[in-house]
């Protein structure tokens, strides 16, 4: 949906003198700056998917503003290009790009300005004046705006009547009213006390699932990059040092910079059941016969095992008590063995959620897909790894 390549931006130098600069080799962002120049954005490329809620972050001076206003070219790159549903926006007309601006692409700020002598309802609607639509239906769209913000019953209120969440409540319903197709959020909640924030990313991800908004969100946070982002972009110095998914950053920082971050993150709410499972040592298929099943966990001193069925799906568990019993009695179909002294998780389920089932059977606890196929098993001592480790330190899987 939208393509970034090789973004690249030099503040203060005419374009020809900075390209000068950046061409000179290898430590660009010395020679821009002994050019006078200060490299923001330095050959950053990305792509965001159509309904994805992608997360740039990094601290503050690391280019994320740059980088998202070169999308919809609020900033011209100084070298890259952005293609935005298959056309290259540095080629865009001017009509282009204002309907880029206007229509397809809605933004919403940390600081933002809503009149103080202007209805809510109408503060809403001021994205829609540009386009010429007559006010009663400005108007309505701007309450079904403030209705998908859960401000539906508030539009004649005034702006000083709202708390800073609700203000930014309506900066979000401003930016909705024109139905775009991705939303730009530069630290939208960042002014926001800690609960509001946390109902303000609620609500976003609320959002996004009913409208299947393509989101770009720019946060400092890294606590809140996790919870909210389908994938996050961590930036430093205008280059994107890591670019992954929650789970993947923090069980795998790509440098010492992002270790640093991710040890503050709250990790049993980014981990998941597939982060930590491991593949099952052993598995049993419904078709076997209990002897073999039986010497198989002999072999591997296994406790339990899983039997499968022919779709993959989790028929019960056999134990080698079950299976000599079933030996003993002659039963030779694996389907009159298995019990069902086991607890499955679906595979997205963080860690804060089933940790306290893990090591309650004899097998360890089963993750399963949507189509509830076995996909992996958490032992206990993985869980307690998983939450205990700090995450791995470069150089150890380096
Ligand atoms: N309009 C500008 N003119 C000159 N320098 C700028 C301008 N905008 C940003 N910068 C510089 O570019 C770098 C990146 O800034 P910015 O993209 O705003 O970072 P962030 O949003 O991550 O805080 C900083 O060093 C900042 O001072
Ligand atoms: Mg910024």
């Amino acid at each position: 949906m939208i393509e970034a390549r090789h973004l690249t931006k030099v503040f203060d130098l005419p374009p020809a003198r900075a390209r000068r600069a950046l061409d000179t080799g290898t430590d660009r962002g010395r020679a821009v700056r002994e050019a006078g120049g200060v490299l923001a954005v330095d050959d950053v490329s990305f792509s965001v998917q159509q309904g994805e809620l992608f997360v740039v972050m990094g601290l503050s001076g690391s280019g994320k503003s740059t980088v998202i206003r070169m999308i919809n070219r609020l900033v011209a790159p100084t070298a890259g290009n952005v293609v935005y549903d298959g056309t290259d926006v540095g080629g865009m007309t001017r009509q282009q790009l204002r309907e880029l601006r206007n229509k397809r692409v809605g933004m919403v700020f940390q600081h933002f300005a809503l009149f103080p002598h202007r209805t809510v309802r109408e503060n809403a609607a001021y994205g829609l004046k540009a386009r010429g639509m007559p006010r009663r239906e400005r108007l309505q769209r701007a309450d079904r705006a403030l209705e998908q913000v859960g401000l539906g019953q508030r539009g004649d209120a005034y702006p000083d009547e709202f708390s800073g969440g609700m203000k930014q409540r309506v900066g979000l319903a401003r930016a909705l009213t024109t139905d775009p197709d991705v939303l730009i959020m530069d630290e939208p909640f960042s002014a926001l006390d800690p609960l509001t924030r946390r109902s303000m990313q609620e609500q976003l991800l609320e959002l996004q699932r009913d409208f299947r908004k393509t989101i770009i969100f720019v946060t400092h946070d890294l606590n809140e990059a996790m919870r909210i982002g389908d994938r996050i972009m961590v930036m430093r110095d205008g280059r994107i040092v890591q670019l992954g998914t929650g789970p993947e950053i923090i069980s795998r920082p790509a440098d010492g910079y992002v270790h640093d971050f991710v040890s503050d993150v709250d990790r049993t709410r980014v981990l998941t059941a597939s982060t930590v499972m491991q593949p099952p040592w052993v598995t049993a298929t419904l078709d076997e016969d209990p002897a073999s099943v039986l010497a198989r966990m002999e072999e591997s001193r296994g406790r339990g095992v899983y039997v499968t069925d022919p779709g993959g799906e989790i028929a019960g568990v056999v134990t080698p008590a079950l299976l000599s019993e079933a030996i003993a009695e002659h039963r030779a179909d694996l389907g009159d063995c298995v019990g069902d002294d086991y607890t499955a998780v679906p595979d997205d389920t963080p860690l804060v959620e089933f940790c306290h089932l893990a090591g309650g059977h004899t097998v360890p606890l089963a993750v399963v897909d949507r189509n509830k196929h076995l996909v992996g098993v958490v032992p206990r001592a993985r869980v307690l790894d998983a939450i205990a480790s700090a995450p791995k330190d470069v150089n150890e899987h380096a």
